[in-house]
């Protein structure tokens, strides 16, 4: 069966389950894009869960104190739930978070990359394409400056903490966009903007990260860092995601959606289950709460699959090496 179509029977056919309780108990969580949306919802799980500290990065901190009041209302747990400010479209702000986590925030049982965009209009953050600079590149720079973090804890601790790329099945809807961004090297075709469609954009970044997330998870074997990383993806969800397209973009979502897009409460389930999944979902793609490699197109899975994450990662060390020199040739 097609891939797309496996992904869309899925979607119809099965409720993901929620993990169990337990396995969050007393720990802490970073989730990154918390105040809506799935990041939320995650985190209200995570509080519900027993969580001991759970820390909501976002960009407007306004809307964080409000997730949070929302979070202690609907969990009864009052102290758990802290607000920190990160915008995923500054270097500057992902640094400055990472810096106050490892002032700040000793032990670390789980982060999640959450925070995402969709547009539908060109615009430009630290000289890249924003959908391709929030959801790719600072979002691989933040788990680069995190993971000496989670290693650290996990090696206090005797944990195995997870890293949690949130990720997206229609990603491997984006082939075409990616070949055609390839000459002159992709970052560069990213940024063409003659040659972008910004209608494939997203599902383009998605490609991009699941690439990249991969790639790192292999350079970064659990073995050897104590630190699971994997790619959740929850599904279609009704959220906020492009509510700052135009009316047509959205009128094609909210018809994408209609079909039988999840809860964010139910979408966060499949986030949760990669948080508390353990070793054998690293670097790997979790669906339905499951670990679903099978899912990946022979085109991705096969030689030309495993090269194009090796270039994409290779320009990605380059960029992000020359923001700040060893944040990743210097990991361990
Ligand atoms: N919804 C779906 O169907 C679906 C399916 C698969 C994967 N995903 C992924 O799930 C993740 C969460 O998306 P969602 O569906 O919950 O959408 P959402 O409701 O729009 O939430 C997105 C979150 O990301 C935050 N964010 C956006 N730009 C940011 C920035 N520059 N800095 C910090 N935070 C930023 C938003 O903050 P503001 O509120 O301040 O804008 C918001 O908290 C995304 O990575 C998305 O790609 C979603």
């Amino acid at each position: 069966m097609d891939v797309m179509l496996k992904i869309s029977v899925e979607q119809l056919t099965k409720v993901p389950m929620l993990a169990s309780e337990s396995t969050c108990s007393g720990k802490t969580y970073i989730v990154t894009g918390s105040n809506t949306g799935l990041g939320l919802e995650t985190a209200r799980h995570l509080v519900n869960f027993t969580a001991a500290r759970v820390i909501l990065a976002v960009r407007n901190l306004a809307a964080g104190e409000k997730a949070k009041q929302d979070i202690e209302k609907s969990t009864g747990r009052q102290g758990v739930v802290e607000v920190w400010q990160l915008d995923m479209a500054s270097y500057a702000s992902i640094q400055a978070f990472a810096k106050k986590a490892s002032a700040e925030v000793e032990r670390i049982d789980g982060f999640v990359a959450n925070a995402g965009v969709m547009v539908d209009k060109w615009q430009l953050v630290e000289g890249m394409e924003i959908t391709i600079f929030v959801n790719v590149i600072g979002t691989v720079f933040l788990a680069a400056l995190m993971l000496p973090q989670l290693v650290a804890s996990g090696r206090k601790y005797d944990t195995h903490p997870t890293f949690a790329f949130v990720g997206s099945a229609l990603s491997y809807s984006a082939k075409g966009e990616v070949d055609k961004s390839r000459t002159g090297g992709f970052f560069n075709g990213f940024n063409d903007q003659k040659r972008a469609s910004l209608a494939q954009r997203y599902s383009l970044s998605k490609l991009v990260e699941e690439c990249a997330a991969r790639q790192f998870a292999a350079l970064c074997l659990v073995e050897q860092t104590g630190v699971v990383m994997n790619i959740v993806a929850p599904g279609m969800c009704w959220t906020g995601l492009g509510r700052d397209t135009g009316s047509v973009t959205k009128a094609v979502l909210a018809g994408l959606r209609a079909t039988g897009a999840r809860t964010p409460e139910v979408g966060s389930r499949v986030i949760v289950s990669g948080l508390v999944m353990g070793d054998e979902s690293h670097g790997k793609l979790i669906s339905g709460s499951k670990i679903k490699e099978h899912w990946q197109p022979t085109w991705f899975s096969n030689a030309e699959g495993q090269q194009l994450q090796k270039d994409i990662w290779k320009e990605l060390v380059d960029i992000l090496e020359t923001v700040q020199p060893g944040c990743i040739s210097q990991l361990s």
